[in-house]
């Protein structure tokens, strides 16, 4: 799987996949194999091929783990997981603490630089499942070889005429298993560089540092009779005759900062094969879309848009596109990575439009790729639950996103006609149109083709160049963007500092002690850099630590570390790797490596946080009984003095409704429950009913919190020992914070009471100001409402000007122009209906007569204007005022004979006189 992604300026192929034909029904002309492929009546489904792949490396020896999560742990350098081998790096050198030596997986994989090509191109994906079998430090290239081969040839029946390999230039030892061991011709090995065959590609001359080794890859060739290429002047296999199906790396290597590739303590083994491809091999289909595992994707497609699947070449793209996208969505979904507007967040948005796009292309109406994560489910549920489990919060967060999506395409199409608007036309493409088409896709997310399209429809053509010379810097730029994500896989952090140099793991004492002696056994300075000896500023490693580290929404700890006379304080505790780092500044004396040292976590601040943690947990319990079992956790904080908490939940909560969520979780304080923590098997905790909320793997070990039966859930914080510790609990606010997502701050012990003091003291300040009792502030309060209400109104009225002595003033301005009657009057405190009024009268009595009347007020300008028929063809009403709201801000509608609007900017009332004006004039009417 090196290939797919390290060579992203390589053009993808076409591999006759266009070639039309009645899907399922006949042999692809591509591929050379009959269909069925390879004797089997039917060919294998995915999900055979992962249990045959998974039990024949098992029967070798290998244990079988579960995929890691997409979103890497204790790796925020790494946005997604894009290889199986990414939960083993540490095992790759020698530093892991994994009891086995042979392991294999189906690994859930995300490439995003590959989002481009998906749907376009046969083979490649974002959301993709990596079958694996790894070697740490155990067997090597003698056994791994002749294993795969085994596989493909005798448990998967790929003819063994229809394989060729690779090695790298000089790895006579794998050309020679392959020779030998395996018998393949000369002809069929063909040996490739480091571009092709290294892992990572390119990495002797280019990087990443980290673990590496020279791979050597098995290819399908579809048309075996051809006679082989020539090796001499050969980069790579032409990839419409060659599909590779595999990845076998040597991981034997380490890159070194300059560049050196020193030998790894062990020799280990990193076999990496693509499902779906091998899945589209053996079906004989051209294109990995067409096999079992998407063939409901695209039928579901097809019905909901009335469009047959390979009718047209264009919607076939955005059918496979879709297909990607909404299984790439739901996976990083149910891995806890929710659309947002930064990182994986921006990944998940950026898909996720994408594919609702395409949606629209193909003439779906309304929201769809919510509705389709019961297909992802259906096809994919049994081997991965997750998908199934967070169905709900799927729906929920695609669904709001496919709404808030669409005022974006509405206003895209608004500004676009803006952008149009002030443009005059031209022969040949619009100036300007192609950076602006851009921004409007990249930024907004609008598509070019509606926009090439709008703009032909009024007339214009579309800067296509200019909009490439964009669209290619751009990807310069993603390019850029991805390099550096893969460098990031081996990037060297603090914790592969200190795991190198021997340091061990810390130890966390913190759930039942908040005091501990214990010894520091790393010192890092303020870049994290190891140090023997720190004063000021930085980060302190012990071997047994009170301090919590945060995660899991908890804020870290702070305190003290004393060394004999030495005293630091710790701002706050975090975890990198199972290392627990106290970022403090030493305020008296030296801390040096080696030296015994006291803990001491700053109680208060810590109790507070245990309070809000515990009152989290009820509270996410709490609202799911009041509001609905969809709601769920989209993210928390808790730290000592609040805590906050984000759910899924498309409504402002009523006041009656959060009175119902404090008393559930007050009268689980008052009932003093103690609360319950144990760490168990993940299978153990799924059995007594606790919900995995995101990303937690399977036949993990995991620590489950209860309080009593009312809430149930995993979770490695802290908190109290019983819930009448909380003390008390109250909401603070409750707001949305995207669509379909709300957040809700509250408080409790000394905090809350402290709040009901505050408000306790702001109500008897009004009570004395009002000079009422305080049970009687809201009704004395509303007296006096109503009461500046009604004097307000009379007031007006009686400020009101004359209708009479208006229509005077009116008539007197009014100065006869070819024949019609023309006034502007500006005159405070007119409304519309008075404004419209008296234009009214005025048309009646001085026909042909041309009127506009503006009547600027404190904070805004009532715009009014009229014209008899004789004149609302040269100089309509409803354009003289919108010049003048053009100027003032605002707007205003109506007919040609009559029209009203509202102004913003009083200051500018002589701009939108004088734009009125010059509009008259125009007309021939200007006074
Ligand atoms: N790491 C290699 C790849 O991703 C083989 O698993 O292709």
């Amino acid at each position: 799987m090196a290939r797919s992604s390290a060579r992203p300026g390589a053009v993808p192929r076409d591999q006759g996949w266009r070639v039309p034909r009645p899907w399922f029904t006949q042999a692809p002309q591509a591929v050379a194999a009959p269909r069925p492929a390879f004797g089997s009546m039917k060919p294998l489904t995915v999900a055979e091929i992962r249990e045959r792949y998974l039990r024949f490396f098992e029967e070798r020896g290998h244990q079988r783990l579960p995929s890691d999560s997409l979103v890497p742990r204790d790796d925020p350098t790494l946005l997604f997981t894009g290889a199986g081998m990414n939960q083993f790096k540490d095992m790759f050198m020698g530093k892991g603490s994994l009891p086995y030596r042979r392991v294999t997986t189906a690994q859930k994989c995300l490439r995003v630089p590959d989002l481009e090509n998906v749907g376009l191109t046969p083979r490649h994906h974002t959301f993709f499942e990596m079958l694996g079998n790894f070697s740490f430090g155990d067997y090597f290239k003698k056994e791994c070889i002749p294993w795969e081969w085994e596989f493909f040839s005798r448990e998967l029946g790929i003819p063994e005429r229809q394989m060729v390999v690779t090695v790298y230039t000089d790895d006579d030892e794998a050309w020679e298993i392959w020779h030998r061991d395996v018998g393949l011709e000369p002809e069929r090995i063909f040996r490739f560089g480091e571009k092709e065959n290294f892992w990572p590609a390119e990495a002797p001359s280019k990087g990443p540092n980290g673990p590496c080794g020279p791979c050597s890859e098995i290819y399908f060739d579809a048309r075996p009779d051809e006679p082989y290429p020539a090796h001499e002047g050969l980069e790579s296999l032409p990839d419409d005759r060659f599909t590779e199906i595999g990845n076998c790396v040597f991981t034997q290597f380490e890159r070194k900062p300059d560049g050196a590739l020193e030998p790894l303590p062990q020799r280990n083994i990193d076999v990496g094969l693509g499902l779906e491809r091998i899945a589209a091999v053996l079906a004989g289909a051209p294109n990995n879309f067409e096999t079992d595992l998407f063939q409901p994707f695209l039928q579901w497609i097809a019905e909901r848009s009335g469009k047959p699947y390979q009718r047209d070449r264009a919607d076939d793209v955005r059918m496979r596109r879709i297909t990607d996208h909404v299984r790439a969505l739901v996976f990083c979904i149910a891995d806890g990575a929710v659309p947002s507007n930064e990182g994986r967040g921006y990944v998940v948005r950026k898909i996720l439009r994408r594919a609702a796009r395409d949606g629209y292309d193909l003439g779906i109406e309304g929201a769809f790729l919510h509705q389709m994560v019961d297909v992802v489910g259906a096809a994919m549920g049994d081997a991965y639950p997750e998908v199934r489990e967070h169905a709900g919060q799927c729906r929920m967060l695609i669904r709001s996103e496919e709404e808030s999506f669409a005022a974006v395409y509405r206003q895209g199409a608004e500004r676009l006609a803006r952008f149009l608007a002030d443009q005059t036309m031209v022969e040949g493409p619009l100036a300007g149109s192609g950076e602006f088409a851009f921004e409007l896709h990249d930024t907004h997310g609008f598509p070019v083709d509606i926009t090439r399209q709008i703009m032909a429809d009024r007339g214009f053509v579309l800067d296509e160049a200019g909009f490439e010379a964009a669209m290619e810097a751009q990807r310069q730029r993603a390019r850029a963007a991805a390099a550096s994500g893969t460098d990031a896989v081996f990037a060297e952090s603090a914790a592969m500092q200190l795991r190198a140099a021997g340091v061990p793991a810390t130890e966390f004492v913190g759930y039942d002690r908040i005091a501990e002696d214990s010894t520091i056994v790393a010192l890092l300075d303020a870049e994290q850099k190891p140090v023997e000896s720190l004063v000021g500023d930085g980060f302190a490693v012990v071997g047994r630590t009170p301090f919590y580290a945060e995660g899991g929404g908890q804020v870290g700890d702070r305190g003290t570390i004393t060394a004999g006379a030495s005293r630091a304080a710790v701002h706050d505790t975090t975890s990198q790797d199972g290392f627990h780092l106290h970022r403090l500044t030493v305020a008296d004396g030296t801390l040096t490596v080696g030296q015994d040292t006291r803990l001491e976590v700053d109680a208060v601040a810590r109790r507070a946080t245990e309070r809000n943690h515990t009152a989290t947990h009820l509270l996410h319990a709490a609202l799911k009984q009041v509001l609905g079992d969809h709601v769920n956790q989209a993210g928390s904080l808790v730290a000592p003095d609040r805590l906050r908490f984000d759910f899924t939940h498309g409504d402002k909560l009523t006041r009656a409704q959060v009175a119902n969520v404090e008393e559930l979780v007050n009268a689980v304080v008052m009932d003093s429950i103690d609360v319950q923590a144990k760490v168990r098997s993940m299978d153990e905790a799924r059995r007594e009913g606790f919900v995995a909320l995101f990303g937690e793997k399977y036949g993990d070990e995991v620590r489950t919190l209860a309080v009593g039966g009312f809430s149930k859930e995993l979770c490695g914080g802290t908190h109290v020992r019983n819930s009448g510790n909380i003390g008390s609990f109250r909401v603070i606010s409750d707001a949305a914070i995207s669509a379909g997502t709300r957040r809700i701050e509250a408080a409790t012990g000394a905090v809350s009471r402290s709040l009901a003091d505050l408000e306790r003291e702001q109500l008897s300040e009004l009570a004395q100001l009002l000079k009422a009792p305080p049970g009687e502030v809201a009704t004395r309060t509303k007296a006096l409402v109503d009461e500046v209400k009604k004097l307000r109104k009379d007031l007006a009225k009686a400020l009101a000007p004359d209708p009479a002595q208006l229509r005077q003033e009116l008539e007197q301005k009014a100065s006869s122009v070819d024949g019609v009657r023309v006034a502007l009057l500006v005159r405070e405190g007119l409304d519309v209906k008075l404004a419209q009024d008296l234009l009214n009268r005025a048309a009646k009595s001085m026909a042909p007569f041309l009127g506009v009347v503006l009547s600027p007020a404190a904070d805004h300008v009532v715009v009014a204007a009229a014209a008899t028929s004789e004149v609302a063809d040269r100089a309509p009403a409803v354009e003289l005022v919108r010049a003048a709201t053009g100027e003032l801000g605002g707007g205003g509608g109506g007919k040609p004979e009559k029209a009203q609007g509202r102004g913003k900017d009083p200051s500018r009332i002589d701009d939108a006189v004088r734009a009125v004006r010059e509009r008259l004039s125009a007309a021939g009417l200007g006074t």
